[in-house]
């Protein structure tokens, strides 16, 4: 397979130059009929682009991406000052791409504190009455202030580093309360996951789960269950907690289970299969980065070793061959979707889905593993 994940990366290094050109100060986000809609450093997902790129250095040290993405990191640190647009839970996925990549790659003190003060940020949403991040809207917001989210468990990374690199432990225990509510009301019996969950912010009473861009309520959206494996393997590996790891993997056999024949998930487990149903190739993408680090701790002569194995190894397979875009595309990856109940970027690129198929790609073939895990 080596051969084919060589070849896959210098496919998508030529794409990231050409988009380095073609983007400039601006950041991609989702995109329609194959083009990125472009924003100023203003949505949730600017980090991932400036990470695709620092993943585009690392891999071939060549100086055109070194210098793209110390200035793409440097847009990342205007925002933190300026404090602009980051009134959400979505600060891991801000800044562990983007200054802490920077930290991780290049020992660089000021994008250490910057890291550091992007975590402090992320503090300001923790509810330490509740034991949670809230994920949307202003603080104690009467009917956000009670609300959580599978995809915060991305942001945890953050806190577990900031911890680590301050040596100061509110950070890591703002995150492990996370991580316990998380498992407890996200992750259900079944080992499938809600998307959103409530709590009564004035009594800390559970309430119910809910769907932000799931087919239902209480239907599995299939990137909320990717979040869900690489997110407790990552908490794994920061607070070695074997609870996190069974989490974890519980979570991976219900996705390989859920999965179709191609191994390249469903935008959600539960929406009806017909001839419309969309994918969502990011959605796998994560889980493959997940499906990696679970491999790490568990026991390589183990049922469960071998499964979560060959399900990697397939679905990255097809990504690369069939869902990988063509030379003069945008995108790396194609057929994400950001949420089909919305009809919005229902399947296409998004610029997520090609940061974690970068990771994935790397993963496999350098054993690198991203910036999440420090
Ligand atoms: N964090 C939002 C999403 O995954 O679409």
């Amino acid at each position: 397979m080596t051969e084919l994940y060589k070849r896959a990366i210098e496919e998508a290094l030529e794409k990231v130059k050409m988009n380095i050109e073609r983007f400039g100060r601006a950041f991609p986000h989702t995109s329609t009929e194959g083009v990125y809609s472009l924003n100023d450093n203003t949505d949730w997902t600017d980090g991932f682009w400036v990470g695709v790129i620092w993943q585009a250095y690392e891999y071939s040290k060549d100086d055109v991406f070194l210098i793209a993405a110390r200035e793409k990191t440097a847009q990342m640190k205007e925002r933190l000052l300026a404090d602009k647009h980051l009134d959400t839970h979505d600060i891991g996925f801000l800044y562990t791409p983007t200054t802490g990549a920077k930290w991780q790659i290049e020992q660089d003190k000021e994008a250490k504190e910057l890291t550091v003060k992007a975590a402090n940020r992320l503090m300001e949403r923790y509810r330490e009455d509740l034991g949670i991040i809230q994920a949307w809207g202003p603080f104690k917001d009467p009917a956000l202030g009670g609300r959580i989210i599978i995809d915060c468990m991305m942001n945890m990374p953050l806190l577990f580093s900031a911890s680590a690199l301050t040596g100061d432990v509110k950070y890591k225990k703002a995150a492990v309360a996370f991580v316990d509510n998380a498992r407890k009301y996200l992750v259900r019996g079944d080992d499938s996951t809600y998307h959103t969950f409530y709590f009564d912010q004035n009594t800390g009473q559970p309430e119910r789960g809910a769907t932000h861009q799931g087919y239902a309520d209480g239907s599995t959206w299939t990137r909320g269950q990717a979040w869900a494996v690489l997110g407790f393997a990552l908490a794994y590996h920061y607070t070695g907690n074997p609870d996190y790891l069974e989490t974890s993997l519980r979570t991976a056999k219900y996705f390989i289970k859920h999965l179709p024949d191609n191994y390249v998930a469903h935008w959600d487990f539960d929406a009806p299969i017909d001839e419309h149903i969309k994918p969502d190739s990011s959605a796998s993408a994560i889980a493959a980065c997940g499906f990696h680090e679970l491999l790490q701790s568990l026991e390589p002569s183990s049922k469960d070793y071998q499964l979560v194995k060959e399900a990697l190894e397939k679905s990255m397979k097809t990504m690369i061959t069939e869902y990988a875009s063509k030379p003069d595309e945008q995108g790396l990856l194609d057929h994400g979707s950001y949420s089909v109940r919305d009809n919005n970027s229902p399947d296409d690129f998004v610029i997520w889905g090609d940061y974690f198929y970068m990771e994935a790609l790397l993963r496999m073939e350098k054993d690198l593993r991203g910036y999440w895990y420090n």
